[in-house]
């Protein structure tokens, strides 16, 4: 399926779930109009662009990072990294290509540029920086290796939608740190997960998400996974996609020692009827790719350097 660009114009498509609407209103407000989460950076834009073309050609990826130096330097340390296993082999973004092949190095540029977009902002002091980019960057990999088993969805769509799908919680540790705060309390005082404190304090990171997915103009399979990726079966046409990321994040958070959202929650036999993931498959796949979250900080520590390990705010 192919990813299309979306104009904002259909705001009043967004879910309200539980909220009054007086809350509602107030969040949407503060998304919509919130100057400190700008449109998505030039080379995140550009690189979605190339995304989407089917005559996408290696030169054109090439001359895309080039034009951010940066980028490039990201790009070249995160192929030389121990995820892939080349240490010091990659001396330029044409052998990257050679190397781990386009569709990787298009999903390191990505990202770099997601991490690049919320990078020195202040976020809540209980906010847990690593356990977030942990957990999306492992989700992202898991969703684009079960995607490379089935014959429905492109791999680099199912890592783009693993890697965005909690973007809420970001927004919400990045914007509203009262409210960040007052949903980790209420977590602490239920014994919950954070997605239930969320519900149980007003809105969810999935509404919070889909609000900047759409401030973004981002994909609508992209919006929607975002929006109901922890109720898949409600997400119509995408009910696909979202059970996919649901169950790459349950696995990512089995993974995790310590996960962001408390609880393991097994997906439901219906979120795996409709992905068409057996429950032998997903315990094979999960024995598959057993370790991945130790590689996967080494991609980590890429992005934000050895100071970006520590709690941010502690
Ligand atoms: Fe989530």
């Amino acid at each position: 399926m192919a990813l299309e660009m979306e104009s904002m114009d259909n705001r009043a498509d967004i879910s309200q779930d539980v909220l009054s609407n007086e809350v509602f209103l107030d969040i949407r407000e503060r998304i919509v109009d919130l100057e400190s989460l700008p449109a998505p950076n030039s080379a995140l834009v550009r690189l979605l662009g190339l995304l989407n073309q089917d005559s996408c050609t290696p030169r054109a990826v090439t001359k895309a990072i080039e034009k951010d130096p940066s980028l490039a330097s990201q790009v070249l340390k995160i192929a030389n990294s121990a995820f892939y296993g080349l240490r010091g082999k990659i001396k330029s973004i044409d052998r990257a290509i050679v190397f781990i092949g386009m569709e990787e190095v298009r999903n390191i540029c990505l990202t770099a540029c997601l991490s690049q977009q919320f990078k020195g902002l202040d976020f809540a002091p209980s906010f847990d920086i690593p356990s977030f980019w942990q957990h999306s960057l492992l989700t992202a990999i898991l969703s684009r290796n079960m995607a490379a088993k089935m014959d429905w969805i492109a791999t680099q769509e199912a890592y783009l939608l693993g890697l965005l799908h909690d973007l809420g919680r970001l927004v919400i540790a990045s914007v509203m740190h009262d409210y960040f705060e007052k949903i980790i309390s209420q977590q602490r005082a239920s014994g919950t997960g954070l997605f239930e404190a969320e519900l149980a304090t007003g809105s969810p990171h999935t509404t919070i998400g889909s609000w900047l997915a759409i401030k973004w103009g981002l994909p609508d399979p992209v919006r929607d996974v975002i929006l109901y990726h922890h109720n898949p079966t409600e997400a119509g046409r995408f009910t696909r996609e979202a059970s996919l990321v649901q169950i790459a994040s349950f696995i990512s958070k089995s993974f995790e020692s310590s996960g962001l959202s408390g609880a393991i929650q097994v997906p439901a036999s219906e979120v795996l009827a409709l992905a068409g993931i057996s429950e032998e498959e997903l315990s094979q796949f999960t024995d598959e790719e057993k370790g991945l979250d130790k590689v996967v900080v080494d991609f980590f520590n890429v992005l934000f350097g050895p100071n970006g390990s520590r709690r941010h705010g502690s």
